[in-house]
């Protein structure tokens, strides 16, 4: 299995690869031996990951792209194509939360962060296909979600909405594309101490104690545990793994 598990240099993109998760990803990613690309917003936390794989003498490339802009994703997944050929995964890592009941929320709110946490998903899979269809072997798609996808949570609704949108979509993309040698699955974290959730908690907007109470390991997932499994689906190890979504949540969903 540990074989298995390697990348052998194969490209695979990460979105959000700048911090949190998204980076834990690129890490674990870069162990096991892929060619990371980083695809994040912000220049500085490209730069910050791609310096943190080079010290460890990982290959590696940042792209600072807006994954909620088609013509950014489009515009990757050209420069990937010209240098690359093909990738042998997409990682849709990158989105964020938004708290405010339905009543107040406003449309503009309610598109930017379905453009950021779901319309993202569908630009970089309808970019990236023939890329993943163009990989030697099997290729993969892995959605990152949310438990908040599955059950709902006050004072989410846009998120909620996205995050269900994201594993309904995983499931449509894996009937649609399996048998052409691409596997899509989905991982939902629970709460995960990625620096945008430490910051919520910092600012007192979150409160810490009610969070770890969520779940049952009575803890938040630190972001290499979400990574790993990210990391398994998108290898070979998982290479009977379809259309499925997996719960990381520290029993959170199961009470
Ligand atoms: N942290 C949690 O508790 C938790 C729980 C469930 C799901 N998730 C999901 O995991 C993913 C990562 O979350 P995190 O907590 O690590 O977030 P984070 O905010 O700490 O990091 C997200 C990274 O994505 C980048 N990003 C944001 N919008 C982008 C865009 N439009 N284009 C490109 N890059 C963009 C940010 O710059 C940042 O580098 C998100 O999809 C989030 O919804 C997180």
């Amino acid at each position: 299995m540990l074989d298995r598990l390697r990348f052998g240099g194969a490209p695979v993109v990460v979105t959000g690869g700048g911090q949190g998760i998204g980076q834990a990803c690129c890490e674990v990613l870069a162990e096991l031996g892929a060619h990371v690309i980083i695809a994040s917003k912000t220049a500085e936390n490209v730069h910050r990951t791609e310096e943190m794989l080079t010290a460890a003498g990982a290959p590696c490339e940042g792209h600072v792209t807006d994954v909620a802009d088609r013509e950014q994703v489009d515009a990757l997944a050209a420069a990937v194509a010209g240098s690359h050929g093909h990738v042998k995964a997409v990682i849709n890592n990158a989105g964020t939360n938004f708290v405010s009941k339905l009543e107040d929320l406003g449309e503009e709110d309610w598109q930017r962060i379905l453009a950021i946490d779901l319309s993202s998903v569908y630009y970089m899979c309808r970019a990236f296909l023939p890329l993943l269809k163009a990989a030697p072997g099997t290729a993969s798609i892995v959605n990152v979600a949310s438990t908040f996808g599955i059950i709902g949570h006050p004072g989410m609704p846009v998120y909620c909405a996205a995050k269900g949108g994201v594993l309904s979509l995983t499931r449509q993309l894996a009937v649609d594309y399996g048998r052409e040698d691409i596997r899509v699955n989905a991982v939902c974290p629970g709460a995960t101490l990625s620096p945008r959730v430490k910051g919520y908690i910092d600012s007192g907007l979150v409160d810490g104690a009610a969070v770890e109470d969520m779940a049952l390991l009575g803890r938040l997932a630190d972001c290499r545990e979400i990574a790993d499994v990210i990391a398994f689906l998108a290898s070979d190890a998982a290479s009977y793994v379809h259309g499925t979504s997996m719960v990381v949540d520290g029993g959170q969903t199961v009470h």
